[in-house]
């Protein structure tokens, strides 16, 4: 067995949702990170503190608890500024998630741009969240949806980019990993591409973001979307992220208190952004302990959570390989996050997913938001695996010893 290169022991002992043994006696095999990831205490605590000790609404109180809440959300902005690299903290704006980002640049954006015969450039690997907003998009203003091929490993056939890169492009969105197939993509080299004919690119990063880094200055990045609970953090916080000039000429898309400038009898006018896509009251608690999930990535460093990955992807492919009737879809362990799809013969995925977790192995089986990526694979449905910071090569050996026990189950042995 392979030594995982960080001390997973104590980074484990971080979150506490691993100090417990299921009611069957087999301890938490957590595999589904990239549905959502587990929490540190750092961010268990920091939510815990602020409704204990100083809880108010936000941007709206000058008393002491107001104030504080202020400067906590403001840093956690900050945080996520540096985290990305993005120019000014106006350029981040904080919102539900990634769902709720893409659609505000679809309608915020796009649909204010685009019109008829423009064209909008996916993939069939998106998340349906970075496909059925532009679905809309382009039932609305006209604009023609094309769809660069996959390869048959499951990555961008790059080799057929030119024919569909026109002066018709007006936006390329994709995903800087896929949550399938762990697909990396070319963010650097598509942003030039896109550049080249005049339009602009979308990065959907949710699953990126807690692997790798992100640059949205070196990668020139227009808009990119994330979540803080794929990222160690909480639910119901996401990041919209756009450079300046382009949030300026973007529409909110909810309107209400807060976002306003002046509200007339008959019409308003909008603050600045962020606080024009910031409607409503926003997850306080939740921006605030965005804060320390980034702060825990920052220790543990991307750099470091990326090659512990890579060696539990590449020691799960070797272990999974060796399974008769298995079938991993997507590209090698080298070129690809550390997320792992597959079938096994003769086993429906919702039938394995039950069994795994007879044994305590979580995964996630079904289409994964991916419908238009499961026809191109040729299959209804798969189950998936993934990693996060707590992961060790032990997880990976309990699955293989409950895939061994299901595959007993359903008699396939
Ligand atoms: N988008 C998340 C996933 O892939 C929920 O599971």
């Amino acid at each position: 067995m392979t030594t995982p290169l960080l001390n997973v022991a104590t980074l484990r002992s971080h979150f506490p949702v691993f100090d417990q043994t299921l009611p069957n006696g087999e301890p938490v095999t957590f595999l589904d990170t990239a549905a959502s990831a587990q929490k540190p205490r750092v961010v268990i605590d920091a939510e815990r503190a602020v409704q204990e000790t100083h809880y108010a609404n936000a941007y709206r109180g000058v008393y002491q608890f107001g104030a504080q809440i202020d400067d906590e959300l403001e840093a956690s902005r900050e945080a996520v500024r540096q985290f990305i690299n993005a120019e000014d903290r106006s350029e981040i704006a904080f919102t539900s998630g990634t769902t709720m980002s893409l659609n505000l640049i679809a309608f915020g954006w796009a649909a204010r741009h685009l019109k008829e015969g423009d064209e909008i450039l996916l993939n069939r690997m998106e998340h349906h969240a970075n496909l059925v907003p532009w679905q809309q998009v382009a039932a609305r203003s006209g604009a023609v949806i094309r769809y660069i091929p996959l390869t048959e490993n499951g990555q961008l056939d790059l080799s057929q980019l030119d024919s569909f890169l026109t002066e018709k492009t007006k936006l390329l969105s994709v995903t800087g990993m896929s949550n399938v197939l762990g697909t990396i993509n070319p963010i650097n080299e598509l942003s030039k591409r896109i550049h080249e004919v005049g339009g602009i690119i979308v990065v959907d990063a949710a699953q990126s973001v807690p692997h790798k880094v992100v640059d949205v200055i070196a990668d020139n990045i227009d808009f990119l979307a994330f979540s803080g609970h794929k990222l160690y953090g909480p639910t119901g916080i996401g990041i919209l992220y756009g450079r300046q000039e382009l949030l300026a000429e973007t529409n909110p898309i909810l309107f209400g208190g807060h976002m306003i400038d002046r509200v007339y009898d008959d019409h308003s006018t909008w603050a600045q952004p962020p606080a024009k896509f910031e409607a409503g009251t926003i997850p306080i608690v939740q921006a605030i302990a965005l804060k320390p999930a980034i702060d825990f990535v920052n220790e543990v460093g991307l750099h470091t959570l990326h090659e512990h990955e890579s060696e539990l992807t590449r020691y799960a492919h070797e272990c999974l390989n060796k399974i008769p009737g298995m079938h991993i879809y997507g590209p090698p362990p080298e070129e690809k996050g550390a997320i792992i799809s597959f079938t096994l013969e003769g086993a429906h995925p919702e039938d394995l997913a039950h069994l795994l977790d007879r044994k305590g192995v979580f995964v996630r089986h079904g289409h994964h938001c991916t419908m238009p990526l499961h026809d191109f694979l040729k299959v209804s449905a798969t189950v998936r695996v993934s990693f996060g910071a707590y992961n060790t090569t032990d997880d990976i050996d309990r699955l293989i010893g409950a895939i061994h026990f299901a595959r007993e189950r359903l008699r396939l042995t």
